[in-house]
């Protein structure tokens, strides 16, 4: 496979492999770029190269501005310090380097502050289209241009704050489906055609064309009480893709709607299959799920 996040896999599916002492209060650490080897900005490099080249025409106009903003084209794993500038100047916005796997409070915390928690590590040179969890490349370049954007920006910060709440209702879970099937996998409808934005999508090679132009996965109209009954798949590309209209109706809605009696009504409906149509589903692609039933044979 070759496909781009599993923060929610370590988070969700291993949370005995947690570190127990935390490096520092709000779990940050110092990026220390300077100890980054001419190797690691190679990969970067690599990385950078491959994804532009490829995303012009399938990534929403979004995207690519804040590639621009930001100035990521700049040669070398960008430095915080110097990213932050830019970032902050765009949407108050910072990103900080952790460790890895933070817990679930602190994750929500940094983001309901407008804080974007990043993996300082890169992946190895053998590890381009595959690794375990998200490294630098998938957290900088798949999710701080977005970050840039304001309407995006204020979804973001406004799902931390939801997701603080969702620990009260002991609804992470259903929560955490929203984030996946947006901030992660999430595809805009525009004008010209559907155009990626998820980061999972964006920081990975092989989903980049996959998400858009292969046959096998549902591509269905963003609902929100839909998505949050259905299940994900955390070990190859998604098989039901999800399609927003605008950020801004996305932020609206997020926000009007009260997720209380939402979480209520969850808790007592069977989750979808991850393939299932319903009736009431806007339906762009009926997938033929080809890809999927590969793996299985395989
Ligand atoms: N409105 C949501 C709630 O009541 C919070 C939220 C906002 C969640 C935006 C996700 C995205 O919990
Ligand atoms: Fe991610």
């Amino acid at each position: 496979g070759d496909f781009g996040d599993l923060r929610y896999i370590r988070r969700m599916a291993l949370p005995d492999s947690e570190p127990t002492l935390p490096p520092s209060p709000d779990w940050t650490i110092p990026q220390d770029w300077a100890r980054y080897t001419a190797e690691d900005h190679a990969t970067w490099d690599r990385l950078f190269a491959r994804q532009s080249a490829l995303l012009p025409g399938r990534v929403a106009p979004e995207f690519l501005a804040g590639l621009d903003i930001l100035r990521l084209s700049k040669p070398g794993i960008p430095d915080f310090a110097e990213l932050n500038d830019r970032l902050g100047a765009a949407t108050g916005w910072q990103v900080v380097a952790v460790p890895g796997l933070v817990p679930d409070a602190i994750f929500f915390d940094h983001l309901a502050n407008r804080r974007f928690v990043a993996g300082r590590f890169i992946r190895k040179p053998d590890q381009l289209d595959y690794l375990e969890e998200p490294d630098i490349f998938h957290d900088v370049f798949g999710h701080v241009p977005m970050l840039a954007h304001p309407v995006f920006a204020d979804y973001i910060q406004a799902y931390g704050q939801g997701g603080l709440r969702s620990l009260d209702f002991g609804a992470l879970d259903k929560l955490a489906r929203l984030y996946w099937y947006t901030v992660e996998f999430g595809l805009l409808k525009t004008a010209d055609g559907l155009r990626l934005y998820g980061a999972g999508i964006v920081s990975s090679r092989g989903e980049s064309l996959f998400a858009l132009d292969d046959p096998s996965p549902n591509r269905i109209g963003f609902d929100l009480e839909r998505v949050m009954r259905t299940p994900y798949r955390i070990d190859d590309y998604q098989q039901t893709y999800f399609v927003v209209d605008s950020f801004e109706k996305l932020l609206r809605q997020t926000q009007e709607t009260d997720f209380a009696p939402l979480y209520a009504r969850l808790a007592e409906a069977p989750d979808l299959a991850i393939t299932d149509i319903l009736p009431d589903d806007a339906v762009i692609t009926r997938g033929t799920q080809d890809y999927a039933r590969s793996l299985a044979k395989a």
